[in-house]
């Protein structure tokens, strides 16, 4: 007998051999034809009963969601919805599910908003969508590491507790084991941090980078790919408080090499996904063909999903200084008909995503890199230009998402970067490892940060960052 997996016996010729499938009821109708999906794949596989000789109080707990085992004969099907099925000679059921109760949750085949999915996320995987997205999303982190194994890039794994808050790339969550309700105090009032557990104030990681910089100073080309924190407020379709970034650090390159490594990166694994995860692109590519026909034209995407990750992958992506960006802004209509809720008016404003979303999507209708922002809307570990008032930063804007990377060279002169760190009031005890990579054959080195749920986001075409994560956390809610 086969034990397979409904993927594999979707494909299957071994017609009339006993095949043995365990899985969940999508659906049982006529008392007759069960859908069976196990998760291999978005498809599910018809198994028929004969429910004639099929004791019947067996046949009543065929219900929606129920787990079952059945063994049976692999047969080309008769009906055109598909290919082969499986004549059942023996079913069990491995776990009950209660209809009345299944029609309380998303299993009830019902329509369901996406928000009602949240609210379920501990069943939402059972759903097409969902299963689609979460496959799709697996093979993707499996791309990242493919890319950069492929490439001799060592894999490094960073504090997700640090004692330094000096990167300043978002608001942190504090770790303690002290009671907070009754802390021990120093004499002026303030928490004695020193009977913490760390002995000092510690907190969730916002990044990897300055970890992960000591290692490509060592290693000479790393990458992390990690859960990062960040305490912001900010409940958007783009925000979550806890989200996987993948960093890449490089020792002698500089940030036209880096920009080269990201583009290339990116359209790798979009590249990877489009051979790999066909059936469930396709799927989703539906999905957002079907959503966009309910909203206004004015909001429905240009292309189709497969359309445009492949227009992504054919197309080099535009770089562009800040510096032309912004005279790109200052002199668009948004801006001089003042439709922009922040209007551009010289040089060193921080863009706003409407900002970034007019260059990418209104102005080039291409992926952007921009790069050589004003420094004092920049990290203060970004490599500072000969101007003396930009640096080396580049960011990634893409259509839909906005920001997908952020990143740069790194300031590897000791006493330029000291400068910006007594100029920032950045304690130089607090980051002294960090400055020792500075003394020590120091070098060209650059980086850079990608949002892996926006990137999944893009790769889905799901317009909600809560949707690609198994269980979002973002501002009062962290349920399962
Ligand atoms: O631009 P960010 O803040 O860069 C850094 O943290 C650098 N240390 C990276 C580096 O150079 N190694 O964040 C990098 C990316 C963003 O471009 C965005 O894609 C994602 O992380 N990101 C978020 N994704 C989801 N929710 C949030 N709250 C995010 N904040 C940033
Ligand atoms: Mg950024």
């Amino acid at each position: 007998m086969i034990q397979a997996k409904v993927a594999d016996i979707l494909e299957s010729d071994q017609f009339l051999q006993e095949h043995h499938v365990k899985g969940w009821v999508r659906s049982f109708r006529s008392n007759r034809f069960i859908a069976l999906n196990d998760g291999s794949t978005l498809k599910n596989l018809q198994c028929v009963i004969d429910f004639e000789n099929t004791d019947e109080d067996l046949i009543k707990r065929i219900n929606v969601g129920a787990a079952i085992s059945v063994k049976g004969v692999l047969k080309e099907s008769l009906g055109s919805q598909q290919r082969v099925e499986i004549e059942v000679t023996e079913l069990e059921i491995l776990g009950d599910a209660n209809p009345e109760e299944v029609k309380l949750t998303i299993l009830s085949p019902k329509k369901h908003s996406m928000e009602k999915l949240r609210e379920q996320a501990h069943l939402r995987v059972r759903t097409n969508t969902f299963g689609a997205v979460m496959r799709v999303r697996s093979r993707l982190s499996f791309a990242v590491h493919k890319y950069f194994q492929d490439r001799n890039f060592f894999y490094v794994n960073t504090p997700i507790i640090t004692g330094s808050d000096a990167e300043g790339a978002g608001e942190m969550f504090r770790v303690t084991s002290m009671d907070i309700a009754n802390t021990p105090k120093n004499e002026d009032g303030s928490i004695n941090y020193k009977e913490d557990f760390f002995g000092k104030e510690t907190n969730l990681t916002v990044s990897g980078q300055l970890e992960a910089e000591t290692f490509a100073l060592g290693l000479g080309q790393v990458y992390t790919f990690g859960p990062t924190f960040r305490a912001e407020n900010s409940n958007t379709s783009r925000h979550l408080a806890e989200f996987w970034m993948i960093e890449p650090e490089v020792a002698f390159c500089d940030l036209d090499g880096n920009m080269d490594l990201a583009e290339d990166f990116i359209k790798y694994v979009l590249k990877y996904i489009l051979k790999h995860c066909k059936e469930d692109l396709e799927f989703l590519a539906e999905r957002q063909d079907n959503e966009d026909k309910l909203k206004p034209k004015a909001e429905r995407s240009e292309m189709g999903l497969l359309e445009k990750l492949n227009f992504v992958l054919e197309n080099n992506f535009k770089r562009v200084s800040y510096t032309e960006a912004i005279e790109i802004l200052k002199n668009s209509k948004p801006n001089k008909k003042k439709k922009f809720n922040y209007i551009i008016e010289e040089w060193g404003a921080d863009l706003q995503s409407e900002h970034e979303r007019y260059l990418v999507e209104k102005h080039f209708k291409c992926p952007v890199i921009l790069f050589d922002y004003p420094a004092n809307i920049k990290a203060f570990y970004m490599r500072l230009n000969e101007d003396g008032k930009t640096v080396r930063a580049m960011d990634i804007l893409f259509p839909g998402i906005g920001e997908i990377v952020g990143g740069s060279q790194r300031e590897e002169r000791l006493d330029v970067l000291k400068e910006k760190m007594a100029e920032l009031n950045i304690p130089e005890e607090e980051l002294w490892w960090y400055l020792d990579t500075r003394k020590f054959g120091t070098c060209v080195h650059s980086g850079f940060g990608l949002g892996f749920e926006r990137l999944v986001q893009f790769a889905t075409g799901m317009g909600n960052i809560r949707d690609v994560i198994p269980f979002p956390r973002t501002p009062q809610n962290a349920e399962f």
